[in-house]
């Protein structure tokens, strides 16, 4: 790894299972709990906002009480120390690799903690409910909703992240199934570009033999060792 310095790295869901946070896909996954085409899209919204702000509700108030675990800690201390480029693209809407200390985060499926005013276009930190229709702080309006990517919609700032990949002379995913497109097709779009890449999951994942090495296990364990590797 002594050539590396700049890396990109992609989490998913597998990353926060550990601190009580439940994954999409797979045995009791948030999916299989409730249908995305009830809850995860555009349409749902307009059919039905309150399901839809209900749940997000939930959701918003239960990941308050989670904590970082140590795939989040060792995240952030490579972010603290690594001297090149790093980014940290996440798929999850929780906070946790910010309350893990990570800063060089980029949320490509939004946060649950802000509310976008479709009126005025502002995105506001956001802790409670918006199920009973607040009004925007910036323009009054009525019209806040979760700033969270459905299904059909175009994910966050993916310019700034294959700017970052054709940079990087590393990919690395984590805790993720590599069923959602466009993230699931980074590892490609960075074998194309000439990039190592390097998977971390607690099985092999969809796109798992595109990658130069997998490493299997929790989170919590395979995260770390890997961190320390690349801070020695
Ligand atoms: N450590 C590491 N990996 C784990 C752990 C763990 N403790 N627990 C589960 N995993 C792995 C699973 O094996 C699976 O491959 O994490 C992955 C989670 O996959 P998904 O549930 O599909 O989550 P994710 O890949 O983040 O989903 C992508 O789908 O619905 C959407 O918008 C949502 O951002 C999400 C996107």
């Amino acid at each position: 790894m002594s050539q590396i310095r700049n890396i990109v790295i992609l989490t998913g869901a597998g990353i926060s299972a550990e601190s009580g946070i439940d994954t999409f896909r797979g045995g009791g996954g948030l999916w299989e709990q409730h249908r995305v085409e009830d809850v995860a899209t555009p349409e749902a919204f307009a059919r039905d906002p309150n399901l839809v702000l209900r749940f997000y509700d939930m959701r918003r108030e239960a990941i308050q009480e989670k904590l970082p675990n140590a795939a989040h800690f060792a995240l952030a201390e490579l972010d603290a120390k690594w001297q090149g480029n790093l980014l940290i693209v996440t798929q999850n809407v929780d906070d946790l690799h910010e309350r893990g200390g990570a800063r060089r985060v980029l949320h490509m499926h939004g946060e649950h903690l802000k509310a976008w005013c479709t009126s005025c276009d502002v995105r506001s930190h956001w802790r409670g409910t918006l199920l009973d229709r607040p009004p925007c702080p910036v323009c009054q309006a009525r019209t806040l909703r979760p700033d969270v990517v459905w299904f059909g919609e175009m994910p966050y700032r993916m310019g700034e992240i294959y700017g970052a990949l054709r940079e990087a002379d590393l990919f690395v995913s984590i805790g993720t199934s590599g069923a959602v497109y466009p993230a699931a097709g980074f590892v490609q779009n960075a074998r194309e570009l000439g990039v190592q890449t390097l998977e971390l999951n607690l099985e092999r994942s969809q796109g798992s033999a595109l990658f130069h090495e997998t490493r299997l296990g929790p989170a919590t364990e395979v995260v770390p060792a890997w961190v320390a590797e690349m801070i020695q």
